[in-house]
C-alpha cells in the first residue's frame, strides 16, 4: 500500500483521533503472561494492530525483539516514546501498515499476538508467520448469540478462531471472556514443531505413492 493510501485510510484517521483523546495505560494483555507461562521458543515477537501496546513493552522487557504493526501512526509514536523512556526502544520496531495487506513473512516469529482486533486475512498470515513450536495469541470481540444484530465484520463467533487454525496447530486454551456487555474470544495455540511438520510431509509423500 502506498504511503498516500495509508495516510488516507479511514482506520488510521479513526484510531488516531481516539488515541489523541485518550491517554495510554500501557497495560500488557493477559495473553503475554499466558504465552510466557506456556513456554515460548526463542525468537522475535510480531504484534498486529498493537496500538500503544503494553504487551510489546512487557515482551521487550524480557529481552525479546518485537515488531509492532499498526495503522495509527500516533499509537506507534506514543509506544516508541514510552519504549525510549523505559530503555527498550532498540527492541521494538514500529511498523505503520494496514495489517490485512501487510506481509509479515513466513515461520519466523516465536509469538504472533493480536488483541481486540479481528481480520480473517490477517489471522491467516499471522498463523503462517509462527515458527515451528511457536505460539499464536489472539483475542477478538465475540458475537453474542442472543442478539439479532447483523453480523459485524470485526466480530467472530466464540470457538471460531480455533476452527480457522491451519493443520498442525494445537489449541492450548480458547476462552470466552465476558466483562459487562463486552464479550471477547481468546485463543492461545502452538504451531507444530519442525519434526511434526516433517513427519507429516513424509507421511503425505508416502501415501501419495
Ligand atoms: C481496539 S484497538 C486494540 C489495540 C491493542 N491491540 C490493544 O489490545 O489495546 C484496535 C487497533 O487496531 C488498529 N487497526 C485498526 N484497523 C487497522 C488496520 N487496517 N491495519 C492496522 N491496524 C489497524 C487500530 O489502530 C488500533 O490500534
Amino acid at each position: 500500500m502506498r504511503r498516500t493510501e495509508l495516510a488516507e485510510h479511514p482506520d488510521r484517521r479513526r484510531w488516531n483521533t481516539r488515541y489523541l483523546q485518550r491517554p495510554p495505560t500501557f497495560e500488557p494483555h493477559p495473553l503475554v503472561d499466558a504465552a510466557l507461562a506456556a513456554g515460548c521458543p526463542t525468537g522475535p515477537v510480531l504484534e498486529l494492530a498493537c496500538g500503544r501496546s503494553g504487551s510489546a513493552l512487557a515482551l521487550a522487557a524480557t529481552g525479546r525483539r518485537v515488531v509492532a504493526v499498526d495503522i495509527a501512526d500516533l499509537a506507534l509514536t506514543q509506544l516508541t516514546t514510552e519504549a525510549r523512556r523505559r530503555g527498550l526502544a532498540e527492541l521494538i520496531e514500529p511498523v505503520a501498515a494496514d495489517v490485512p495487506a501487510h506481509d509479515p513473512g513466513t515461520r519466523c516469529h516465536a509469538l504472533v499476538l493480536a488483541t481486540s482486533y479481528w481480520d480473517a486475512t490477517a489471522f491467516r498470515s499471522a498463523c503462517a508467520a509462527v515458527l515451528p513450536g511457536g505460539l499464536i495469541g489472539w483475542e477478538a470481540l465475540a458475537d453474542s448469540p442472543e442478539t439479532d444484530r447483523p453480523e459485524r465484520p470485526w466480530h467472530v463467533r466464540h470457538g471460531e478462531l480455533s476452527t480457522r487454525l491451519p493443520g498442525g496447530f494445537e489449541v492450548l486454551a480458547e476462552e470466552l471472556i465476558v466483562s459487562g456487555r463486552r464479550r471477547s474470544t481468546r485463543l492461545l495455540a502452538r504451531a507444530g514443531s519442525a519434526d511434526t511438520s516433517t513427519q507429516r510431509a513424509d507421511t503425505r509423500e508416502g501415501t501419495g505413492g
